[in-house]
């Protein structure tokens, strides 16, 4: 089981980030959830501070400070603003299914792009018809010479329209069912690829989430991920584990600013003659999401800790672990804030429903809460092995041999479970 490490350069990328919450982000995070715009000086300042680079290996132009580096970043953003956090993190999201299965060349030639800001990425998985189940996809792209032709539309792109590269999930062989799918590059003006519907949303308002659409796209054969067809699942769910951590980075930072809201404006907050954190009620609540907001941190470094060191068999089940947990808690934490902020907290000259608000898609993108807990539940059940010896313990009755199944039936019973 791997410890917790944070190494020194992880903490620099943290101060650093620090800074850039406080100064350029929290200052401007309600107007641009007001007018629902992108920031741009934001981005200049994730590209002046070389922030863009961090996740990114050094020999592709970026820091080379890992994972837990990154959900350091992400949880210091989304501190001051949901939204911005995730306008930053989508870009590590883009970027990894070059870095889980991309050719040497692709990687080269793209990932010092994204590392220095000159090109911002997307990560086009889901479509209208298929969101949790993301190998039902219908986009398709299929060879037409030394080209591939992308047709069809993809949902809920984040960053889609201030991206300049996409990572774009698409059926290369609807006859197979283990290889059907693969990852195609395509960069922003290739003919017959539109932004199209951008979404009104509920909160993360400053980062675009649109629809992305493809007629007769025509895109270079080498721009396939990996080089060859096939292995585009493998990559989206590869990209999944690493990704994960940083959403729950992102409802951590939602937790954590939210609490520090909570706790001020419970300390200043005169009723029946004394400030309400003098009160029980407010202090048992205080202390709860406190409780659970460091809760979560253990969890979010633990993930992003395992990813760093390599921990393949355990970085599935703790990435899913971390994301439905630390999201779970900024919906909580978040909403107790507001209530702790009472009539004002409902309203929007504060700045406390906006972390509701922010927090809500935590719990549904990259994987619903839902299906966290499904990889969770599975991995759960194939490592259960480990402990069979357990049942000398567990007394046999009539019933067990009276339900006794088949190895057919018990197959089934497992495919049904996994
Ligand atoms: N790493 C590598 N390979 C993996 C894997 C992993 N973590 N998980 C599964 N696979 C492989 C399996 O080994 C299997 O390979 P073979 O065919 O060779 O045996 C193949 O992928 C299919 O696996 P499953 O049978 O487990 O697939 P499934 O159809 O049952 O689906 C799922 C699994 C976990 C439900 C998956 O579909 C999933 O994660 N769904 C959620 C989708 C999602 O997270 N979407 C987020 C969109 S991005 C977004 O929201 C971003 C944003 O806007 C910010």
């Amino acid at each position: 089981m791997s410890a917790i490490v944070i190494t020194e350069e992880a903490r620099h990328w943290q101060e650093v980030a620090h800074k850039v919450a406080e100064e350029v982000v929290r200052p401007i995070a309600k107007h641009f959830d007001e007018v629902q715009e992108y920031p741009e000086e934001v981005k200049q300042a994730y590209i002046e501070n070389g922030l863009l680079g961090v996740w990114i290996p050094k020999e592709y132009g970026g820091h080379g400070a890992g994972i837990v580096a990154l959900c350091l970043v992400i949880e210091e953003l989304s501190r001051a603003c949901g939204g911005t956090g995730v306008a930053y993190a989508v870009n590590a999201l883009g970027s990894f299914p070059m870095l889980v299965g991309g050719t040497e060349e692709q990687k080269q030639k793209w990932l010092p792009q994204v590392a220095s800001g000159e090109k911002m990425i997307a990560f086009c998985l889901s479509e209208k018809f298929a969101g949790s189940d993301a190998g039902g996809m219908q986009c398709q792209a299929r060879l037409d010479g030394d080209h591939w032709v992308l047709n069809g539309e993809k949902k809920w792109t984040t960053n889609g329209g201030v991206a300049s590269l996409y990572t774009v999930f698409a059926v290369t062989d609807p006859t197979s069912k283990s290889r059907r799918i693969s990852a195609v590059m395509v960069e922003q003006g290739t003919p017959g690829f539109e932004v199209r519907k951008v979404e009104d949303k509920m909160g993360i308002r400053c980062v675009p989430v649109v629809e992305t659409h493809f007629e007769d796209c025509r895109v270079p054969q080498e721009n396939l991920l990996g080089g060859r067809p096939g292995m585009g699942f493998k990559h989206a769910m590869g990209t999944l584990d690493l990704a994960r951590p940083g959403v729950a980075a992102q409802g951590l930072g939602l937790a954590q600013g939210a609490l520090e809201y909570a706790v001020t404006y419970a300390k200043r907050r005169i009723q029946f003659g004394a400030p309400i954190s003098s009160m029980g009620v407010i202090q048992d609540m205080l202390a709860l999401m406190a409780t659970k907001v460091e809760a979560a941190r253990g969890l979010v470094l633990r993930a992003a800790t395992a990813v760093d060191q390599g921990d393949t068999a355990a970085v599935n089940k703790l990435a899913a672990m971390s994301k439905s947990f630390a999201t779970d808690v900024a919906m909580e934490v978040t909403t107790n804030a507001v209530q702790i902020f009472g009539g004002y907290g409902y309203m929007k000259d504060y700045p406390i429903e906006k972390y509701m608000r922010d927090a809500k898609i935590t719990q549904i993108y990259e994987g619903t809460n839902q299906i966290q807990r499904m990889v969770i539940a599975r991995n759960l059940i194939k490592e259960a092995d480990k402990f069979s010896y357990l049942n000398a313990y567990i007394p046999t009755e009539s019933y067990d041999t009276y339900n006794a199944l088949s190895e057919e039936e018990l197959a089934a019973a497992g495919e049904a479970v996994s």
